[in-house]
């Protein structure tokens, strides 16, 4: 089957290569892959900024048809829809159980080192990436690494669930539980941050503000439900947020992943406010905070992949989507071959899209 191969890192773009997926084992799926979203994760991990092993087959965020299953697989059949997330759970351990299935330590869910690798070209190892490798035409995965999804949601589409939109929609409903009338920041409107806006804009938050340097992601920003926007590359985004509000907000989130956007959430709290970090910044970086404003019962909190619970948040969304309350046709600017894989991620970079979508 033709995947994406990053074969090392910083700086070498992604090839297209023949590989090759084992039968699956026990407690394994294997998934004919209709779409695979491109998010700005896999791109940390291309620069270097996040380590993986190599060369691996990268993409998380993806939907396909199950065409295969292993001898005790029940939660799904051939033929069946699902959305693949990189959350995979063991449902065993003290996270599972205690209902925090996205810090889940994974026990048994991979296969061990020296065994026989899901993936392989010409019969040496290719790593899974975020235990998906989704930019490829089928997908191995351990069964709970997908959620089951009616055949009526579009596949292209459905693909976003897989991570942009469980990142943002959790992050506002599970992560920082946003009450009803708070008032919310969203510092950057890519694919993730559009999905906190809408998050947001769903849970019934009151004022929205959304922050970036690019006019035209502030114009789709306020289609997703943002209700005022801040051009950060002409004015201080936090002076502007502390003047628009009367000093600050309740919930700042931050969807880019930069040290001094991390900074800025934190500063645009009002007292008892809590800063939400989505976007990943990088190994080795440290954030630096005024000590005093802890007095104040400001909080700042990591949301890993929303917080999610996806086998329930999924098919809420997909229910969501399906009474016009989430968008998604929206969010996909591109919709893509394998081949163009790596002008998607200049594009990303360049601002130009909400989200790519490659469709096989
Ligand atoms: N926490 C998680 O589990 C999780 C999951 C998925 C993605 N992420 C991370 O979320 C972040 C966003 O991902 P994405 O796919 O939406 O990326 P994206 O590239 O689509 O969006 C980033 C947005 O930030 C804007 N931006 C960049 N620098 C800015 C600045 N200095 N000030 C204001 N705006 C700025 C860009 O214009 C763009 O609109 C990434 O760091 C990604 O790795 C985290
Ligand atoms: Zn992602
Ligand atoms: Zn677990």
């Amino acid at each position: 089957m033709k995947a994406a191969i990053l074969e090392s890192a910083p700086g070498e773009l992604i090839v297209i290569d023949d590989v090759e997926h084992d039968a699956p084992g026990p407690r394994e799926v294997v998934i004919q892959t209709a779409a695979a979203g491109v998010c700005h994760s896999d791109l940390h991990y291309m620069q270097g900024k996040y380590r993986t092993r190599l060369p691996t087959v990268v993409g998380h965020e993806a939907a396909g048809v199950v065409v295969d299953v292993g001898s005790d697989v029940s939660y799904v059949a051939p033929g069946d829809h699902v959305i693949t997330c990189l959350s995979v759970f063991c449902g065993t351990c003290e996270y599972c159980l205690s209902g925090r299935l996205v810090l889940c330590s994974k026990r048994g869910t991979r296969r061990a080192r020296g065994q026989k690798q899901r993936l392989s070209r010409g019969g040496e190892d290719i790593h899974q990436f975020l235990d998906v490798s989704a930019f490829a035409e089928r997908m191995l995965v351990h069964e709970n690494a997908v959620a089951k999804i009616t055949p009526d949601l579009p596949l292209d589409r459905a693909a976003l669930l897989g991570c942009a939109v469980t990142t943002g929609m959790g992050a506002v409903g599970r992560t920082a539980q946003v009450p009803i009338g708070a008032s919310v920041v969203v510092i950057g409107a890519g694919g993730v941050g559009l999905n906190v806006i809408q998050g947001a804009r769903i849970a019934g938050a009151g004022r929205i503000i959304a922050v970036d340097r690019l006019d035209s992601k502030l114009a789709t920003a306020i289609d997703f439900g943002a209700t005022e926007t801040i051009n950060a590359s002409e004015i201080d985004a936090v002076e502007a947020v502390k003047d628009l509000t009367g000093g600050g907000v309740d919930f700042a989130f931050e969807a880019i992943g930069l040290k001094e956007t991390t900074e800025q959430a934190f500063a645009m709290l009002r007292p008892g406010g809590t800063a939400v970090v989505v976007g990943m910044i990088p190994l080795g970086t440290s954030i630096e905070l005024p000590g005093v404003d802890f007095m104040f019962e400001k909080r700042l909190v990591g949301s890993l992949m929303g917080s999610n619970n996806f086998r329930t948040d999924m098919p809420r969304y997909a229910q969501l989507y399906a009474e016009g309350r989430l968008k998604l046709d929206e969010l996909v600017s591109a919709r893509i071959g394998l081949e163009e894989v790596n002008s998607a991620f200049a594009q990303m970079e360049a601002g130009s899209v909400a989200r790519s979508v490659i469709v096989f």
